[in-house]
């Protein structure tokens, strides 16, 4: 086999030696980041049908991919936290003995590699050499994952320039598990569609993904390295690996405000990191730091602070606007990849709620011409763009320094068509991790289940924590006791509907009003009434330059009814009894604190 020059560490060659004797590929390539190497791996998968490049006017250096449509999402039922201990991954994740999955795994990538090109991708999770980052290497037969893991990741011959000789870097095993065996020819999509597997080794660090070839499942830094492992990592070493984006404040007297919020997949994460405010609230500005991860580390100066490891955004592209989110649509109008959006016969994309008309004729996601009003849809709903970071507008000076940025709040908002307010604060830290522990969600595309449905998702970290999810509650209240600044710690819920199910907030860029007033409760500047649940605005805290929406509307989605609320607090009950085993105390403490004030509170709250 052939090394790079520059390779020094002797456990990743051994590493790479034995998984390509495992794995039988045909030949093996290590990949230098390069600009010659990514557009390689585009020619070879419009050679072979797995990808169409997009018109060079209307998408220059840009590209369309269809995946299998047994292949379109992660698939949280197949995904493993294989710790020695059952108990260490906890009863909210997928165990298996580590052993037995390891003979599992090696019969699966025994000659898995057959008739395909093994890749070997050193990649860094943040900025290439910084002290917090961290290293991965990728080993994958899909070109799709190369290109991909060079927008989402810095990767590349750099990243062994600082892998020191013995260093250590997180393992990622990945293939498509559909070897050419047989005289099989290969398909545009390889996948194996019955048997996949996504599994962690929390306790030695390493990733082995097997059958899919879809974004979480096979991009390994994302939730594999940088929620599943880390979140390990993290708990260990004193920080947090967290699903959150983080972005920053500008008010019109030029002070910065980073906030990080934490919203289940597909409920609003990019389009709250990338806002835009209401043309009327003149001075204030959003700037993007991250979409979807964040890694937080306490400062010297008793402030927690913030870093995205990503480089890019694998962003859901259906309900993407110039309305709804022009910074992402700028950040994809080159130099990105499209997965199972629709696509136009003049060359280009389009999707459900892209905000225009769709053109003459169009493909689906599956390849069938589309028939608009046929019911199908032309997108798939997690039809996903892969987009630099860089080439967001609204994307932070700061956003690779490596030391990150100052947190003042973390938000936490599910989608709930009732029950939880537009926005509250919660009246400390502790009540804090309540709020996110017990926080759901109705179920959408990238969760498994029935949509519609509520599901608890403690921190939207349920398919994501490497560890028992009560340990990782404990991590938490164990945080807010040792920062000096603890950020605040506020609820949101964006998606109230009624009866017609019809969204009752307009949410999107008027989400600011509510930002405005969570940074200037942190600067103690706003008022807020004390409600069961925490501090809500009255009417008049929050700003309506330039918004139509009257004070009976704004009670209707900041009420708190008693009888939900019951209901609600069952729900959560039923929740803590499944984690009872390692649930911190404290937990059910303030469980019993919110059933007795509801004994007490009025049919109704309502805001003044
Ligand atoms: P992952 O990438 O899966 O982690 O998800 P994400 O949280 O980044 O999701 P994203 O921002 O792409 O969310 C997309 C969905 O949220 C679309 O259906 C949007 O229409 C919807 N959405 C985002 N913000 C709002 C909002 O303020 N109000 C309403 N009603 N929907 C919103
Ligand atoms: C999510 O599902 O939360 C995502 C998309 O961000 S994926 O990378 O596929 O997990
Ligand atoms: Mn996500």
């Amino acid at each position: 086999m052939n090394f790079p020059t520059n390779l020094k560490n002797q456990s990743l060659k051994k590493w790479v030696e034995e998984v390509a004797v495992l794995c039988k590929p045909d030949n093996v390539e290590w990949c230098n980041g390069s600009e010659e190497e990514y557009n390689h791996m585009w020619e070879m998968m419009v050679a072979n049908g797995t990808a169409i490049k997009l018109d060079e006017q209307k998408r220059p250096n840009s590209y369309y991919v269809r995946s299998d449509p047994k292949d379109v999402a992660r698939v949280e039922d197949r995904t493993f936290i294989c710790s020695h201990i059952k108990d260490d991954a906890g009863p909210t994740n997928n165990w298996v003995n580590p052993a037995e999955m390891k003979r599992t795994l090696n019969g699966l990538f025994d000659g898995c590699m057959r008739g395909r090109t093994m890749y070997v991708i050193p990649f860094s999770m943040g900025p290439v050499g910084s002290h917090i980052a961290h290293i991965g290497v990728e080993i994958t037969d899909s070109p799709y994952v190369v290109a991909n893991m060079k927008i989402m990741t810095r990767m590349g011959a750099a990243v062994l320039d600082v892998l020191g000789a013995d260093d250590h870097f997180v393992p990622c095993l990945h293939s498509v598990g559909m070897p050419l065996v047989d005289g099989k020819k290969d398909v545009p999509w390889p996948c194996n569609a019955d048997n996949k597997y996504i599994v962690h080794f929390p306790e030695e660090r390493a990733i082995m993904s097997y059958g899919s070839g879809y974004g979480g499942n096979a991009l390994l830094g994302k939730k594999c390295l940088a929620l599943r492992i880390a979140s390990v990592m993290g708990k260990e070493g004193g920080w947090l690996a967290e699903h959150m984006l983080i972005l920053g404040v500008e008010d019109p007297k030029g002070r910065k405000t980073y906030v990080a919020a934490a919203f289940p997949s597909s409920c609003g994460k990019t389009n709250f990191a990338m806002l835009v405010p209401p043309k009327e609230m003149e001075g204030w500005k959003i700037t993007t730091i991250g979409d979807d991860i964040a890694w937080l580390k306490p400062g010297q100066d008793g402030r927690l602070y913030a870093i995205n490891p990503e480089a890019g955004f694998f962003g859901v592209a259906p309900g993407t606007s110039m309305q709804s989110n022009p910074n992402s649509l700028v950040a994809i109008a080159k130099n990105s990849v499209f997965t199972n959006t629709g696509y136009t016969a003049d060359g280009d994309v389009w999707w459900e709620g892209i905000g225009y008309d769709p053109p003459a004729k169009v493909t689906d996601w599956q390849g069938n011409d589309w028939v608009p009003g046929s019911g199908k849809l032309a997108s798939h709903a997690n039809a996903r763009y892969t987009a630099s970071a860089s080439q967001c507008p609204s994307i932070d000076p700061d956003w690779e320094n490596p030391n990150g940025v100052p947190i003042s709040a973390f938000i936490f908002g599910g989608r709930r068509a009732s029950v939880i307010p537009l926005i509250y604060e919660s009246f400390s830290w502790d009540r804090g991790v309540y709020l996110a522990a017990t926080m759901g969600s109705e179920m959408t595309a990238a969760a498994a289940g029935t949509i519609g449905q509520v599901r608890r998702d403690p921190f939207a970290m349920l398919p994501f924590c490497g560890y028992n999810m009560s340990d990782y509650i404990d991590h938490w209240l164990s945080f807010g006791r040792t920062i000096l600044y603890p950020p605040r710690i506020y609820g949101v819920n964006w998606f109230h509907k009624d009866e017609n199910g019809k969204f009752l907030w307009p949410g999107f860029g008027e989400n600011m009003r509510v930002l405005k007033w969570i940074v200037e409760r942190v600067h103690g500047e706003a008022m807020g009434l004390e409600s069961p649940l925490g501090w809500i605005p009255r009417y008049e805290d929050l700003d309506w330059r330039g918004l139509d929406f009257s004070k009976p509307q704004y009670q209707q989605i900041t009420a708190i009814h008693r009888d939900k609320w019951l209901n609600e607090l069952l729900l959560q009950e039923k929740e803590l009894f499944e984690l009872h085993t390692r649930l911190p105390r404290e937990l059910n403490a303030m469980h019993e604190v919110l059933l007795g004030t509801f004994a007490r509170s009025p049919e109704v709250w309502n805001v003044a």
